[in-house]
């Protein structure tokens, strides 16, 4: 489905699940004239465990079909997994598009933390990224960095989300290792490097043994599609316009119902 043309081209918000929607929600919130589209890999979700070259090749035969199919202003990778991984890809292989992209919010977290310990929950793919490991070297030399890989968390982040219970045990055991202590310091801020997690910030925050601060770059990544999005005079959202596209072709009862939470159409 193409935006009308007398309407302005909406905004292609991607990920592999539903984590996107946390960034979605922010981006609403500063670009309300546009009309969004949704797109989740529910097929090849999860992205973490993934091979690099062929996690490339299927995001970058995906958009392909996508910016064919739906003509957006710009597109914003959100999904810390895939755009460490594919971002310069994507933009060498689509010049014409504009690419807003998710990576570890590590120079923000070294220019904020006092006691100099800061933790990244992320995936295991964007754990080991060379993206990431030059974001510590470029912005965090002067900090000690825990990098945390969980297997399972993006998982029960969209268990959660629907309304599945998770224990508190499972999610404890997934975060634990952000916290550090070292020569009489503590861990002050875990960045939260898979745009899935801040859905469970308030489990975190809970289940935290001490308080940090749990950085979310949902709101920078908005404001950066923002002063990309231009801005038209007197323009309105097209109505009833967004809705959400699911590679699997099959998104389940609780996952359509929660698109309609978000005002999307599945
Ligand atoms: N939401 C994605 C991210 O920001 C990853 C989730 C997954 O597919 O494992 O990294």
């Amino acid at each position: 489905m193409t935006a009308p043309t007398n309407e302005l081209k909406p905004v292609l918000v991607f990920d592999s699940g539903i984590g996107g929607l946390t960034v979605l929600r922010e981006a609403r919130v500063l670009m309300p004239e546009r009309g969004f589209i949704y797109v989740a890999d529910d097929a090849g979700f999860p992205y973490g465990g993934w091979e690099e070259q062929a996690l490339k090749d299927r995001i970058i035969g995906l958009f392909g079909k996508l910016l064919q199919e739906h003509d957006p202003e710009v597109c914003i990778i959100a999904c810390n997994t895939a755009f460490t991984l594919v971002g310069a890809d994507l933009r060498a292989a689509f010049p014409q598009m504009t690419f807003v992209g998710t990576v570890p919010a590590i120079k923000p977290a070294a220019e904020r933390t006092r006691s100099g310990l800061v933790s990244v929950l992320a995936t295991p793919g964007t754990v080991k990224r060379a993206y990431t490991r030059d974001l510590i070297q470029s912005f965090a030399q002067q900090c000690h960095v825990r990098l945390v890989g969980s297997e399972n968390l993006a998982r029960m982040a969209e268990a959660y989300i629907r309304g599945d219970t998770v224990s508190d045990e499972a999610v404890l055991a997934e975060i634990d290792q952000c916290f550090v202590e070292k020569d009489g310091h503590k861990t002050d801020i875990v960045v939260l490097a898979c745009t899935h997690y801040p859905f469970m910030a308030n489990l975190f925050r809970r289940l935290a043994p001490w308080p940090v601060d749990w950085l979310d770059p949902a709101e920078a990544i908005a404001r950066r599609a923002r002063t990309l999005v231009p801005l038209v005079a007197d323009a309105v959202h097209p109505d009833s316009f967004d809705f959400a596209v699911f590679t699997s072709g099959n998104p389940d009862f609780a996952t359509r119902r929660l698109m309609q939470g978000f005002g999307l159409r599945a």
